[in-house]
């Protein structure tokens, strides 16, 4: 399977468009070494394809789109490598991209669970919306473990995990989570066997979850914070990294420590970086930590082969 990531940024993308973090406003100023970034987002397609199934729909997807030639095939007077959507949650970061695809001629497949579909009809009304343009064609994500595939893209199969995090500000059930809030992805090769764990957004790493991260050849997951109270020192929020569902990389019990138990060969990528993680910065103390871990971060353009 070919995995491009699209963005590889948390919501806000970096630099983020109101903040002047050393982070931000280093990067705009070209003081810093280190890589802007759009938000999180990847497309995978098999080996032998060009369609391909868009995991998330940042707001930056049309930028996405342009800047990525995998994305437009270009066969006929309209078309796109998008063969279907899957949603890991119903975050702005990771569905409001859906209105950029309204242009489709047709109903635009879309895969997600039923707490999700119910935030993106009610509290953030998108699915509604686009009943007015291309529509949407739902399938349900179910979190039994039974596997699902994606029409026009054969040979890659998924499943979905629950996973502790949090769901959208709008959601009813920011504060009492249901299972499906948010999901991690196993995606599988059925030709090669090879499989990614792709889990944006990841507060807590479960029995279940870990044993999957264990399969898996690469694991791109949660990079939003590197400390919990990242934000807080900052001055830019009240809210702590796993109070928002984000698992932070370094002390204790962080995700530099679980990674640490995964196979040596294990691709081990983190995705979804807030602006303010010092790991941004290239030349960081954390980013050599990460470095002398075998992670690495996920960038925008980057092709990942598990
Ligand atoms: C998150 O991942 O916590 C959210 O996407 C934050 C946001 O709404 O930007
Ligand atoms: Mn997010
Ligand atoms: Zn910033």
């Amino acid at each position: 399977m070919r995995i491009t990531v699209l963005g590889s940024a948390a919501g806000g993308g970096f630099p983020q468009w109101n903040c002047n973090c050393a982070n931000c406003a280093g990067v705009r100023a070209g003081t810093l070494r280190a890589k802007m970034r759009t938000q999180s987002s990847i497309f995978v397609r098999p080996d032998d394809g060009t369609d391909g199934v868009l995991f998330n729909a940042s707001p930056d997807i049309l930028e996405q789109i342009r800047s990525s030639p995998v994305m437009q095939p270009g066969r006929h007077l309209r078309d796109s490598a998008i063969a279907g959507v899957v949603l890991m949650d119903g975050q702005i970061d990771h569905a409001t991209g859906l209105f950029m695809l309204r242009e489709r001629n047709s109903k635009l497949p879309l895969w997600c669970t039923d707490p999700v579909a119910e935030d993106l009809t009610q509290g953030n009304p998108v699915l509604r919306v686009l009943t007015h343009f291309c529509g949407v064609d739902r399938h349900p994500i179910t979190l039994d473990g039974t596997s699902f595939e994606v029409p026009g893209v054969s040979g890659l199969s998924f499943r979905a995990l629950p996973l502790s995090s949090k769901a959208a500000p709008y959601s009813p059930h920011r504060d009492n989570p249901v299972p499906g809030d948010n999901i991690g992805i196993v995606i599988t090769d059925q030709r090669s066997g090879r499989s990614a764990f792709y889990a944006p957004g990841l507060g807590e790493i479960s029995t279940p979850v870990f044993d999957e991260m264990m399969r898996a050849d690469a694991v791109l997951v949660d990079g939003t914070f590197w400390t919990d109270d990242e934000m807080l020192a900052l001055g830019i929020s009240k809210k702590r990294a796993r109070e928002i569902g984000h698992l932070p990389q370094s002390g204790e019990g962080g995700m530099i420590d679980w990674m640490a138990k995964l196979p040596p060969k294990t691709r081990r990528l983190l995705i979804h970086i807030n602006n303010t993680n010092p790991i941004l910065d290239e030349d960081s103390t954390q980013r050599a930590e990460l470095t002398r871990a075998g992670i690495e971060l996920c960038e925008d353009g980057m092709l990942i082969q598990p």
